[in-house]
């Protein structure tokens, strides 16, 4: 893995993460190839079940990346033009352009410099009349401060997405992230602690928002396609991981 740079002579490429893919993710891949049905499926609906049931909540949705999420959970929140969201100035560009997209504007908050993750002193100076929402990240599988923006939420009427992107499994006073927000959003990414090279999930206890997306390619054709919607292909490999991994209750750090 060395190869040499113009500029500074041999450089060290130090892989970030390794994704570990074994005979259960081949065979049930090969075994979605065989069956013809590359588009939706039984995989789809038992990923999703089970998903849920590891993260403890009611409902969740699968999407094709941790960026649509965001945009499903903003969406079905009915975030628009004129609103502000607030979101942690540390933390992957998906984030605050998640809020872009809906036509909204990201209101950066200042992160605690000992833990990363977004202060709730800050984010309660930066509400105006326009502040609708906020994303706290629970950065580098290290949850935010829940209790604190929950409380902060609750007093000023604004609802609370989580960012799990790099955070499945993490727990925060014995209940795992996921079940903390209005609505809480997943990547399986290359670079997650779970993946599947690209995925996502939305994940919520509140049965009022998970009807908007009881059927995904119907009801979020207005803003999320068909083409926004994750392959039987892409969860089945996603089963497999859950499987492997969730169940057999191992520590996950990283992200
Ligand atoms: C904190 C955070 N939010 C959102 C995302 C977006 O996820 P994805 O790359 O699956 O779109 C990522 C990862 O890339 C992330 O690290």
């Amino acid at each position: 893995m060395n190869s040499e740079s113009p500029l500074s002579g041999p450089t060290v490429l130090v892989p970030l993460v390794q994704p570990v893919i074994g005979e259960p993710e081949i065979k049930n891949v090969l075994e979605v190839l065989n069956s013809g049905m590359l588009a939706s499926g039984e995989w789809v609906k038992r990923f999703e079940a089970e998903f849920a049931a590891y993260v403890g909540t009611k409902y969740s949705v699968t999407t094709t990346s941790g960026t649509v999420a965001l945009d499903l959970a903003l969406k079905a929140l009915d975030i628009k033009n004129g609103d502000e969201v607030l979101v942690p100035d540390f933390s992957f560009i998906a984030t605050a352009n998640a809020v872009l997209f809906q036509d909204a504007k990201p209101v950066f908050v200042d992160v605690n410099e000992r833990t990363f993750n977004i202060d709730p002193d800050d984010a309660a100076e930066k509400i105006t009349a326009k502040t609708k929402a906020v994303i706290g990240v629970h950065l580098f599988g290290q949850p935010f401060a829940v209790k604190a923006l929950q409380g902060l939420c609750e007093d000023h009427q604004l609802s609370l997405i989580e960012d799990c992107a790099q955070a499945h499994g993490a727990e925060y006073e014995r209940a795992r992230v996921g079940t903390f927000g209005d609505l809480s959003c997943f990547s399986f990414y290359g670079t997650k602690n779970m993946t599947t090279g690209e995925g996502g999930m939305v994940t919520t206890n509140d049965s009022r928002l998970a009807e908007r997306w009881e059927t995904p390619h119907q009801t979020f054709r207005r803003g999320l396609n068909r083409e926004k919607t994750i392959t039987t292909m892409t969860r089945s490999i996603l089963y497999t991981r859950k499987s492997n991994i969730l169940h057999e209750d191992l520590e996950i750090g990283g992200f």
